[in-house]
C-alpha cells in the first residue's frame, strides 16, 4: 500500500491530490479567475497565482484525504508540457516536499495523465479501461488519437496539424466575443440552438491528422461577411452559431476517430483532456459505441480538466515500475 501526495500546476489550475495506492482519496482545484478580463492565459499572473494557491491547496488535500504529510511515501508533480513559469511552482514545492520529508519523487507528463485518468478509482467497484484501448485526447493544447498498448505505451494514430480542438473552439468563441474560456460558454449556449443552422466546411487531411485552422478562418469570414449586412448578426444568431461551430468541430473529431477505431478493430474507447467535458463530444462518442458495440469510457466532470488526480495515477503505475525522478530533473515545456 502506498500513499502519494500529487502536485499539477502546468496551466493555471492549481491542484493537489492524494491516492492510496489506485484509490483517489482526496483532489482539490484552485482554477485561476485572473485571466479572464485578459481573454486568455497570462503566463506571469499564472505563476504568481500558483504561488499563492499551491501550500494551502496541498494542505486541504492532506486534510481531505484524513493524511498525515509523515504518512506519504512519494511525491508526484507534473513536469511538463506546460507554461515553465506555472510549472516551476509545482515541480520546486514538489521537489522540496520530498526532500524534506526523505520520500522519492515521481515525474509525470501532463498528456500521460489525462489519458490515464480513466485508471483512478473512486469507489471499491469503479470499473477501468482494459488493454488495448483507443482514447482522443483533446484540450487547449492538443489533439490527438492513441491506442494504448499498456500504461506508457502510447501509440499517436493520428493527431492536430496546427490548431488544438480547444483552441479552435476558443478562439470562435473570441470571435463571437463571448469571454475565455469559450468552450463551456460554446457548450452552454450550444444547448439552445440549432446544430444545422449553418455549415461550415471540415478540410480533407490524409489519414488520422486533424487540422482546425481553416475551421476558424472559414468562420471568421462566414460572420464578417454576415456582419456587414447585419451587425446583430451574431446577437441574433448566437445560439444557433454556438451549435453549429460546435457539431462542426466535434463530429469532425469523432468521424476520424470512428474510422481509426475500426481499422484497429478496439472494442474499447476513451476520451479525455478538457474538451472531453463537451456535451456534444460525449453524447456522441456514446452513440459510437451504441452503434459498434464499443464499451466507452467518458471521464467524470473533475477528471476532464485539469487535475492533480491524474498526475496521481499515472505516479502510481511508475511506483509499481520503480521508475522515480531525480531531484534535478527540470521542467520542460514541450
Ligand atoms: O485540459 P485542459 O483543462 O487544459 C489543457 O491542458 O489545455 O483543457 C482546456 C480546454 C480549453 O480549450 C477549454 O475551452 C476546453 O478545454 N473546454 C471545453 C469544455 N470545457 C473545457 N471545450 C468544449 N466544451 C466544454 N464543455
Ligand atoms: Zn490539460
Amino acid at each position: 500500500m502506498s500513499l502519494i501526495l500529487a502536485i499539477e500546476s502546468s496551466c493555471d489550475d492549481t491542484s493537489a491530490a492524494v491516492l492510496r495506492d489506485d484509490r483517489m482519496l482526496s483532489n482539490v482545484i484552485a482554477s485561476q479567475k485572473v485571466h479572464e478580463q485578459f481573454g486568455g492565459v497570462v503566463p506571469e499572473l499564472a505563476s504568481r497565482a500558483h504561488q499563492q494557491n499551491i501550500l494551502p491547496v496541498v494542505d486541504t488535500a492532506l486534510r481531505n484525504a484524513g493524511v498525515d504529510k509523515s504518512q506519504l511515501d512519494a511525491i508526484a508533480f507534473t513536469r511538463g508540457p506546460g507554461l515553465l513559469g506555472s510549472l516551476l511552482v509545482g515541480v520546486s514545492f514538489a521537489k522540496s516536499m520530498a526532500q524534506g520529508l526523505g520520500i522519492p519523487l515521481i515525474e509525470v507528463n501532463h498528456l500521460q495523465a489525462h489519458v490515464l485518468s480513466h485508471f483512478i478509482k473512486t469507489t471499491d467497484d469503479s470499473v477501468v479501461p482494459q488493454f488495448p484501448f483507443m482514447c482522443l485526447l483533446v484540450s487547449g493544447g492538443h489533439t490527438q488519437i492513441l491506442l494504448l498498448h499498456d500504461h506508457f505505451d502510447m501509440e499517436t494514430l493520428g493527431q492536430t496539424i496546427d490548431d488544438a480542438a480547444g483552441e479552435a473552439i476558443d478562439k470562435a468563441a473570441k470571435i463571437m466575443d463571448l469571454g475565455y474560456p469559450g468552450g463551456p460558454i460554446i457548450d452552454r449556449l450550444a444547448k439552445e440552438g440549432n446544430p444545422d443552422a449553418f455549415q461550415f466546411a471540415t478540410p480533407n487531411i490524409a489519414g488520422y491528422d486533424y487540422s482546425f485552422s481553416g475551421i476558424k478562418t472559414s468562420f471568421l469570414y462566414f460572420l464578417r461577411d454576415k456582419l456587414e449586412s447585419d451587425p446583430d448578426f451574431i446577437e441574433k444568431n448566437k445560439a444557433d452559431l454556438c451549435a453549429s461551430i460546435q457539431k462542426c468541430i466535434m463530429s469532425f473529431l469523432l468521424k476520424k476517430f470512428e474510422k481509426a477505431a475500426i481499422k484497429n478493430r478496439v472494442r474499447q474507447v476513451a476520451i479525455a483532456g478538457g474538451v472531453s467535458a463537451n456535451s456534444y463530444l460525449r453524447d456522441g462518442i456514446m452513440q459510437l459505441g451504441k452503434k459498434h458495440g464499443w464499451k466507452v469510457f467518458v471521464p467524470t466532470m473533475q477528471f476532464c480538466t485539469d487535475n492533480a488526480a491524474m498526475v496521481g495515477i499515472a505516479a502510481y503505475f511508475k511506483l509499481l515500475r520503480k521508475e522515480f525522478a531525480d531531484i534535478s530533473m527540470p521542467p520542460y515545456t514541450r
